[in-house]
């Protein structure tokens, strides 16, 4: 059962509530790290114990805890494996890295069940024998404990967390685009890779592979996505998959970016198609005397590009002040604030993990931040319409997730400004009859969750009628 693990299959429709315990994985997990490392110290202390050969007189006799903490390490171990494991399922993660954490995660829990196996071994005859196949599963968890760990420390914190706060010897790097005379630009690094930052890397970067594919370099671009097919086939845009996706029809399942983010330009996309139709190669620069058609590209691109730089680098460092400001507002109250890892420059809103106590009051905090922010989860806070007033002033909110709240719809006029808003999760809320008739003042919202909620099935019907465009769904949806 435990070699098969990563591969059971899960129920769909008991879906959120198994993520939900997945979520607890972060909390979990330290269990098992501070156990492995506990039984494995006591019995290197029993080894050191009986190394010195005194048995009469020891100090303490270690054997009597590593029994016990060796079954809670795999109880535990099991239990946050399976977290991990509904985390991974989730989808909200990809990636190498993610893939390795879970397999040195399985791998740990047989290494811990190995050891346990060994130590409450039935027969005292081979008692002797057993030892050490037992040692060996055991420091082979502490082995992996430590690997895991990491890996999962890298997942959270990225690849660079403990070096990123080491001085930088060029603290104010300008950049590199700026400076170079259009003639020495590399096509890709400094023309393609911009526009993949802005429209593709939200979803194909290294932790989010959505389809297999990672658009961070040209490398990983020259790798390719779960298609295998080829994305770049020299001087042949059209047999190159990288640029059919951008060409599709809008309401093309397989177009890129998919209709509902923002698009290429179509200069953009024009770039593109001149790259691959002169061989697509990493280094080609644009020279001194760029053709005609790429002249006319970078007419329309380089202005956008240098003003989108400059903005950068200005939005970076207000970015990174906002963030402190934000967390710590965040901590203040209760509350998660956290970088949209999705929508660069706004931020998420989420429940404490355990929750902490969220009221009307606590939101009203948020006003002054109000359209900073793009999507706001708050499953189970204590709060009810009132709340959504504060809501309304989020200019810029796209989820709003308010499962199990006192919100009854009453406020959902309130937001009838927020244009953007495209997901309202109400499941398992106080939400009415009259209350979920507001609706009607959101003919924008794409999808609505109303599970649970005390509204008659003729009164959700004729909503529907009267608001083809929305879903109304007696689903629980996601909680985050
Ligand atoms: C909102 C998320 C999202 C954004 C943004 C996005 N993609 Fe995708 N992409 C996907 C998903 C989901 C798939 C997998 C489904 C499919 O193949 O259509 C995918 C698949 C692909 C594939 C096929 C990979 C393979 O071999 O199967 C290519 C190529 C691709 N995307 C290119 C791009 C490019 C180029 C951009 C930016 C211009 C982009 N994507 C932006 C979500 C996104």
């Amino acid at each position: 059962m435990v070699v098969s693990f990563p591969f059971i299959p899960v129920p769909e429709e008991s879906w959120s509530l198994l993520v939900f315990f997945g979520r607890f994985h972060p909390l979990l997990l330290h269990f098992p790290i501070v156990l492995v490392l506990l039984t494995l110290t006591f019995e290197g202390l029993s080894i050191y114990q009986k190394w010195r050969g005194n048995q009469h007189s020891k100090l303490f006799d270690f054997s009597v805890l590593i029994g016990p903490l060796l079954l809670i390490s795999a109880v535990t171990t099991l239990i946050t494996v399976v977290g991990g494991f509904l985390l991974f399922q989730s989808g909200e993660y990809g990636g190498q890295l993610i893939k390795q954490h879970l397999w040195g995660g399985v791998l740990l829990m047989i290494a811990l069940n190995s050891a346990a196996f060994f130590y409450w071994w039935p027969n005292r005859q081979v008692k002797k024998m057993i030892q050490a196949p037992y040692q060996g599963f055991l420091f082979l968890a502490g082995a992996l404990v430590i690997i895991t760990s990491h890996l999962g420390g890298t997942i959270t914190h990225g690849q660079d967390f403990l070096t990123e706060h080491m001085p930088s010897l060029r603290p104010d790097k300008p950049s590199p685009v700026e400076l170079k005379e259009p003639a020495e630009l590399v096509v890709f690094e400094d023309l393609i890779m911009p526009i993949m930052e802005d429209k593709c890397q939200s979803c194909h970067n290294q932790f989010k592979t959505k389809g297999g594919l990672v658009l961070t370099s040209y490398t990983s671009l020259m790798k390719g996505g779960d298609s295998e097919k080829l994305l770049v086939v020299a001087n042949d845009p059209l047999q190159s998959e990288l640029f059919h996706r951008l060409i599709l029809p809008l309401e093309d399942d397989e177009r890129m970016p998919p209709s509902e983010k923002p698009q290429l330009e179509p200069f953009e996309i024009d770039l593109f198609e001149w790259w691959i139709q002169t061989g697509g190669e990493e280094k080609m620069v644009v020279g001194n005397e760029p053709s005609d058609t790429l002249t006319a590209i970078l007419d329309q691109y380089l202005p956008n590009l240098y003003q989108s730089e400059r903005l950068k680098m200005r939005q970076q460092n207000e970015l990174e002040a906002l963030t402190k400001e934000l967390t710590s507002l965040g901590e203040d109250i209760g509350l998660v604030i956290e970088q949209d890892q999705e929508y660069q420059g706004f931020f998420t809103v989420s429940m404490q993990m355990p929750p902490a106590l969220i009221t009307n009051n606590s939101i009203e905090k948020l006003r002054s931040y109000a359209p900073l922010f793009s999507k706001i989860s708050l499953p189970g806070a204590d709060i009810d319409d009132d709340a959504l007033f504060t809501v309304g002033k989020m200019t810029n909110l796209r989820d709003l997730y308010l499962p199990k709240t006192r919100v009854t719809g009453e406020g959902l006029t309130y937001l009838k400004d927020l244009g953007l808003l495209e997901n309202i999760n109400l499941s398992n809320s106080e939400l009415s009859n009259t209350g979920i008739l507001n609706l009607v003042h959101l003919p924008e919202v794409k999808t609505v969750y109303v599970w649970g909620a005390e509204t008659d099935s003729v009164m959700l019907q004729s909503l529907r009628n009267h608001l083809p465009e929305t879903k109304i769904l007696e689903e629980e949806g996601d909680y985050f």
